[in-house]
């Protein structure tokens, strides 16, 4: 039976993939995460040690519901660490080498890397910091006084990215994925941010908390914010997570 065009494309082209890839081609991976930079690092009480309430997964995702009002009460530092181990908290560095987390990602490439905005959180200044995952540490972006108020304009001003405990910026190394997937890359950052981002939604209601998606930002003034250019290095999603009266 003749093949129509669109099926003979489809086997060419393998898993449409076009061209060849960086890994392919043999050329080295680039590293698995961030370093810190030179920047002042905190220590992040280790997840081993989090002692977070039990909540029923099916309760939790039957609760599940977009927060925007908060209580202004702070989160704990274990809360917090609690919430970063449970958005990119890395479980494993296998022999490949690969960081294996608490979410998946496509190829196991895990481009993300995680900016917060600390508004109250007990024990840090507010202002924003960059998560170490290897680490699980946090480093020191910017502690002036005004990032707040340039991050909710950079979000459209929608105050909750202000008055929440924390608001998360996750960002795409996308050359992480691209090495191995090339222009399909792109579509792969996105899925791996929507798995973050579900389990920041249901990790928040174990420390008390409410979360928001946050998709509506000024991408050129919120990467320019973090000092991202855009290109190789930019913010594909946010959400905010605050103590909430339920
Ligand atoms: C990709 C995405 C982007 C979103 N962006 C925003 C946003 O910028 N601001 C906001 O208030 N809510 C935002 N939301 C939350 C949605 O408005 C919310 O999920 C929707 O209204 C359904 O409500 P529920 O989450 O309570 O079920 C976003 C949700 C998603 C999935």
């Amino acid at each position: 039976m003749k093949k129509n065009i669109g099926q003979e494309f489809v086997e060419k082209t393998k898993y449409q993939y076009l061209g060849i890839s960086d890994q392919e081609k043999e050329l080295p991976q680039p590293p698995l995460a961030w370093g810190a930079e030179g920047a002042n690092c905190i220590d992040l009480p280790r997840p081993e040690t989090l002692a977070m309430p039990a909540v029923d997964l099916t309760q939790a995702i039957e609760a599940r519901k977009t927060w925007r009002k908060y209580t202004g009460e702070p989160l704990s530092l274990a809360e917090l660490s609690y919430l970063l181990w449970a958005t990119q908290g890395v479980k494993q560095v296998t022999s490949r080498p690969t960081t294996l987390r608490t979410v998946p990602s496509a190829g196991a490439r895990h481009p993300l890397e995680t900016f917060i905005l600390v508004n109250q959180v007990e024990g840090l200044r507010p202002g924003l910091y960059r998560y170490l995952a290897l680490e699980h540490q946090l480093a020191e972006v910017c502690l002036e006084a005004d990032v707040r108020e340039r991050l909710v304009a950079a979000c459209g001003k929608q105050v909750f990215v202000g008055t929440s405990a924390v608001t998360f910026f996750w960002v795409a190394d996308a050359y992480r994925s691209v090495w191995r997937y090339q222009e399909r890359a792109y579509r792969y950052i996105y899925l791996d941010a929507g798995h973050v981002c579900q389990n920041l939604y249901l990790a928040a209601q174990v420390v008390g908390g409410g979360c928001c998606a946050v998709g509506a930002y000024n991408d050129d003034q919120l990467n320019a914010e973090l000092g991202l250019n855009g290109v190789d290095h930019f913010v594909v999603y946010a959400a905010t997570v605050g103590k909430i009266n339920t």
